[in-house]
């Protein structure tokens, strides 16, 4: 309950700080989001549940181990979220996409749903929701409250910086979905921003500021 792991890989720290700085081009962003996509899809998946196969090397048969169970759901905030999704697809090609559309209102920082879509079997699957921002945590509560109202059970959360006031609230409404994170930063601003943070995720990946 209420677990938060903060990836401390070198590598993710060091993509994390270049990231950061705000001379960083889009294409440059977005080539780094890309990679600790990968980064941290590597982390969350680290003690998925092995099944014994037989296969034939050139040399002999073998049990061998390989991931069972039904494949996996990335379920990406849009449109932030999107950004972690190939670099995780190259890592489990199979997986499914589920995708849910929610903005923040910029007066009153809650979120408005404009879009779900998610594979129809998805209650029987994990699902691991994508947004490279855990600040007010509305958005990632909105996501894991609509899964969950879909019959999911098995939830992780994924995100590139978190505010601690985002995982305490994400926690007080979802203690059973894991928080993954390269970072908790120091708090949030007025405006909702993480800082020091990188500003906002969105613009600087898809380049609309
Ligand atoms: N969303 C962002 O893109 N950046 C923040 O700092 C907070 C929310």
């Amino acid at each position: 309950m209420n677990t938060v792991t903060v990836v401390d890989h070198p590598l993710v720290q060091h993509k994390l700080t270049l990231m950061r700085d705000k001379n960083r081009s889009t294409k440059g962003f977005r080539q780094l989001l890309h990679e600790i996509g990968m980064l941290l899809c590597y982390e969350v998946t680290r003690d998925l549940p092995l099944e014994m196969t037989e296969i034939e090397t050139p040399l002999q048969t073998m049990m061998a181990p390989q991931i069972g169970g039904k494949k996996l759901v990335f379920a990406p905030i849009l449109r932030a979220g999107l950004g972690f999704v190939d670099g995780m697809l190259e890592l489990v090609p199979s997986a499914r996409v589920a995708h849910i559309g929610l903005y923040r209102d910029p007066a009153t920082l809650t979120a408005v749903e404009y879009y779900f879509k998610a594979p129809e079997d998805v209650a029987d699957r994990l699902v691991i929701v994508i947004d490279p921002m855990l600040a007010t945590a509305n958005s990632a509560i909105a996501a894991v409250e609509r899964l969950k109202e879909r019959g999911v059970q098995n939830l992780r959360f994924v995100c590139l910086l978190a505010a601690p006031e985002g995982v305490a609230k994400f926690h007080a409404h979802h203690p059973d979905v894991g928080i993954w994170t390269a970072s908790i930063d120091s708090h949030l601003n007025d405006h909702g921003y993480i800082v020091p943070g990188l500003g906002d995720a969105g613009d600087r990946m898809f380049g609309t500021k």
